[in-house]
């Protein structure tokens, strides 16, 4: 298959396979959403963590569309050093004009220009001709042309949009200088197959195809974003537009972390990316923390529930041996273990497992009492959390060696920081401390990590929003990460900050503190 290198991507390829570029277009598509807009100061934190991700290309705003736009391409530009920085424009001089002072400080720098594809675009967008709007395309390119080398062009809704007529539009387009071609799917409406015959109809009719690479764009309204990503790369494109955890306009764009979890899980693709996939899941809950935008559980990759087994057949297999129930292992994406979550539905191997993490040693018979307490207990709730089985088995929860003093606040905009001091109680001794942080919360913790002298990392962290009249609250849920143990801990205030605090004292309190009776450990259950 003829093939042509980005010219202003740095070829990483160790291997024969084929390499894949990754256009990420978080920060342009996926910050459209209504409510994830971000400053430019969270946009260059967000592309330098793109950078350490492993991208090729970071999409960093549209410049001509707000002051704000043209202000994060720059100052973005400025930030990253390896990834090309690309813009975004319509097919109009003014439009290119912006985009290319905006990537004046870009070291590698990519204009992404282009127009509709479709008969629906051309007739009723443009109100023009297919042969005008060809026109318009080549014109666009060939402007762009005289700023930057890089030059993509996007045929855009070009998933529906006539083959024979894109091929037209995509030679001509070559032939003015385009270096990339992005071909997107804009309202999610192919079928796998049908955008797969796209892609390679292309490969097979555009007569200068070899000097461009083809990219794949594609949105998820149907629910086949990533299917017909991939199916795309499997005819012959060789970059993906992507964004992280999928987010985008109406049901998204496809997301990054799956099209890199498929390529390097099917070795047969022979396809290969520089994603460091261990960063997944940091970016993941990063981009989704900025933006406003929680990831569904059952998200693949980077869900909470990914990695989480809670059925009695399914956590007896995984226990066994891992892969009978996972095809990726959760280390690879940044998750530091697989979780075999307590419910009803739970099987005597999970409780066992569990059991022996809190270090009670019990035999096949015990097991079998232990269980059918077990299971009365897991009916009335919604899942079992260490404490329950440590009360079930007889053991004693101390949870309140710390108590939660006085606590104050005082928030600031940048580039003020938000101010915490936190007094608590510790077996009847008073500390305080004082810290910063990223946020009011993110303060509060921090003291409390001071008084406690230890940095722990926070796994999850939800808020379940109260409102009451006038007054605002919630209920906090979070997870801790110590000593290779997660610890949850809960809390509920009518003023959110004191809900965090509680949250966090409370799985404090279980790790540091707990005792558990001895013998009653080893005799297993109390009677
Ligand atoms: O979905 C789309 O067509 C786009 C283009 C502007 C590239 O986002
Ligand atoms: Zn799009």
């Amino acid at each position: 298959m003829p093939r042509l290198d980005l010219p202003m991507v740095k070829n990483k390829c160790k291997d024969m396979s084929n390499k894949i570029y990754i256009f990420d277009t978080t920060l342009r598509d996926g910050e459209q959403v209504p409510g994830c807009q971000l400053d430019t100061h969270e946009k260059v934190l967000i592309a330098k963590e793109l950078e350490t991700l492993g991208v090729d290309v970071i999409e960093a705003g549209f410049p001509i569309s707000s002051p704000g736009d043209y202000k994060s391409v720059m100052e973005i530009s400025k930030a990253v050093n390896d990834p090309v920085i690309c813009a975004l424009t319509r097919a109009v001089e003014k439009d290119i004009e912006v985009a290319a002072e905006s990537l004046k400080y870009a070291k590698r720098k990519r204009i992404h220009t282009g127009i509709g594809s479709s008969d629906y675009h051309i007739k009723y967008k443009f109100n023009s001709t297919r042969e005008k709007v060809i026109e318009r395309a080549v014109a666009a390119v060939k402007f762009a042309k005289k700023y930057v080398e890089d030059i993509e062009f996007y045929a855009e809704d070009a998933g529906r949009a006539d083959n024979q007529y894109l091929a037209q539009m995509v030679e001509a387009v070559i032939a003015a200088g385009a270096t990339v071609i992005n071909i997107p799917d804009t309202t999610g409406y192919c079928l796998p197959w049908q955008y797969g015959e796209k892609i390679k109809y292309l490969m097979e009719h555009v007569s200068n195809i070899h000097k461009a690479i083809l990219s794949v764009h594609c949105h998820n309204d149907l629910g086949m974003a990533t299917a017909n990503t991939i199916a795309g790369i499997s005819n012959g494109a060789r970059q993906v537009e992507v964004t992280i955890n999928g987010i985008g306009e109406r049901a998204g764009n496809t997301s990054l972390e799956e099209v890199a979890m498929i390529i390097r899980t099917h070795s047969t693709l022979n396809m290969h990316t520089d994603i460091q996939s261990r960063q997944l899941n940091k970016i993941s809950q990063m981009v989704s923390g900025m933006m406003n935008m929680p990831v569904q559980p059952n998200k693949a990759i980077v869900g909470a529930n990914a990695f989480a087994h809670s059925s009695g057949i399914h956590q007896d297999g995984v226990i066994k041996h891992r892969e009978n129930y996972e095809v990726i292992a959760p280390e690879e994406v940044g998750v530091d273990q697989s979780s075999i979550i307590l419910t009803a539905r739970s099987g005597k191997a999970a409780l066992r497992y569990h059991l022996n993490r809190l270090d009670f040693k019990i035999d096949k018979e015990e097991l079998e009492d232990v269980y059918q307490k077990f299971l009365i207990m897991a009916d009335g709730n919604k899942d079992i959390c260490d404490d329950d089985l440590i009360v079930m088995m007889g053991g004693e929860l101390d949870d309140n060696k710390i108590e939660i003093g006085d606590v104050q606040v005082v928030s600031g905009s940048k580039p003020l920081k938000p101010v915490a001091t936190v007094a608590l109680n510790i077996d009847g001794n008073p500390f305080s401390a004082s810290a910063t942080g990223s946020g009011a919360i993110n303060a509060a913790l921090n003291a409390i990590n001071n008084i406690i002298g230890e940095h722990l990392i926070l796994d999850t962290f939800d808020v379940d929003s109260l409102v009451h009249g006038s007054r605002e609250g919630g209920k906090v849920s979070l997870r801790v990460l110590y000593n290779d143990k997660l610890y949850f801990g809960y809390g509920e205030h009518d003023d959110i900050v004191m809900a965090s605090v509680q949250a966090y004292v409370n799985a404090i309190n279980k790790m540091k503190f707990r005792t558990v009776k001895a013998e009653e450990k080893v005799m297993g259950m109390a009677s």
